[in-house]
């Protein structure tokens, strides 16, 4: 099968899970002890965020997701002019389809051409080369790296990698070898605690938990194939909260992607300490069921109903809604107790 072909079908298969989805998740377990006096003035409110000594306007990026096929290069178009038009940061898709054919440069490029001076991010895998990390860059000269872990999706795929070994050894070289931030992020199974703290001595400055709870890639490997035969890997892993949670105090930024459906899963998300949240599949649905209108009308509406949620709650920056008050509660609660959270 073709790369370009694999592709078109995790868009594909993306979406239909996105219709299928019961529209639940684990954030739902999340929910903030209301304050009536502590609302602030909307003016006080700014929506900016510093983190690995990088600052974005907003903490809300499009998380990566495709390029290396014409009908991805027109989305990955829409998408940076989505992220241009709403001053977001956007990540691209895994650039290993460009590295096995450089023809498809394009259908990546359009990221930085559609979006000259927004903050953009290459993404690799874990066993991308050293030259192939520095080439990711310049094509689309991103402003930091992203190397995605996604032993759950590989695992089902007969294709799959099956040597996980190197990848820690591999991630050290790369950071070692750019000049951009490395940012380690999962695919929606989440990284845990013991994940996060093995990053700083790679060399890693940022870890996004990318967790369960939205986009399922083991469910999307195996809906490529007849015979699901890993379809008890549905599922896997830790919920994006429940990530966040169990990264509580480690000595790196981390940014909080995996089934965020709305403004008050961002508010969430940032109230359990991270610098930044990101969607993929969400604003993708957005996307494709409309156009490029509706995706920044969407963006847009998230960055305004942001900020009037850090208005009510008391909240100057998103950093400050870290001292927010909030409930665990249900099956996020047993797993507190079961990590032994406080
Ligand atoms: C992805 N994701 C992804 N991640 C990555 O690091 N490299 C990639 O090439 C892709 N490709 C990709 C394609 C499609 C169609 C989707 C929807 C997603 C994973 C993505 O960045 C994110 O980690 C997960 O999708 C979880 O977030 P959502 O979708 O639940 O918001």
């Amino acid at each position: 099968m073709s790369s370009a072909q694999r592709k078109d079908d995790h868009v594909r298969l993306a979406m239909e899970q996105q219709h299928a989805h019961s529209g639940r998740n684990q954030f739902d377990e999340v929910s903030f002890v209301h304050h009536a006096l502590a609302g602030i003035d909307r003016p006080d409110v700014s929506l900016a965020t510093t983190f690995a000594g990088l600052t974005w306007q907003a903490p809300l990026y499009i998380n990566a997701m495709t390029g290396g096929s014409a009908k991805t290069g027109v989305i990955n178009r829409d998408l940076a002019i989505a992220a241009r038009e709403t001053g977001v940061a956007i990540a691209s898709g895994s650039m290993h389809a460009y590295f096995k054919d450089p023809s498809c440069a394009d259908t990546f490029r359009v990221l930085r051409e559609e979006n000259p001076d927004g903050f953009v991010l290459a993404n690799v895998n874990a066993t991308a080369s050293v030259d192939n990390a520095r080439r990711a860059i310049e094509l689309i000269q991103a402003n930091a790296l992203q190397i995605h872990l996604n032993t759950a999706q590989e695992t089902p795929m007969p294709e799959g990698d099956r040597s996980f070994g190197s990848w820690a050894a591999q991630i050290e070289r790369i950071a070692a070898a750019v000049d951009v931030p490395v940012i380690v992020k999962e695919v929606g199974n989440g990284l845990s605690r013991e994940t996060i703290l093995a990053l700083p001595n790679l060399g890693v400055r940022v870890a996004d938990v990318s967790g369960r709870g939205g986009t399922d890639f083991a469910r999307i490997e195996n809906g490529r194939r007849e015979l699901a035969d890993y379809a008890y890997l549905h599922d896997w892993g830790q919920s994006t909260v429940a990530c966040l949670l169990d990264a509580q105090d480690v000595d790196i930024p981390v940014l909080a992607s995996g089934g965020v459906r709305t403004p008050l899963d961002v508010a969430r998300a940032l109230a359990l300490g991270a610098r930044a949240v990101g969607s993929s599949g969400g604003f993708l649905r957005t996307l494709l069921d409309g156009d490029v209108f509706a995706l920044v009308a969407k963006i847009s509406a998230w960055l305004d109903q942001l900020a009037a949620l850090q208005t009510m709650l008391g909240a100057r920056t998103p950093a400050d809604l870290t001292r927010c008050d909030l409930l665990i509660h249900g099956e996020l609660r047993s797993f507190c107790t079961d990590r032994g959270i406080d």
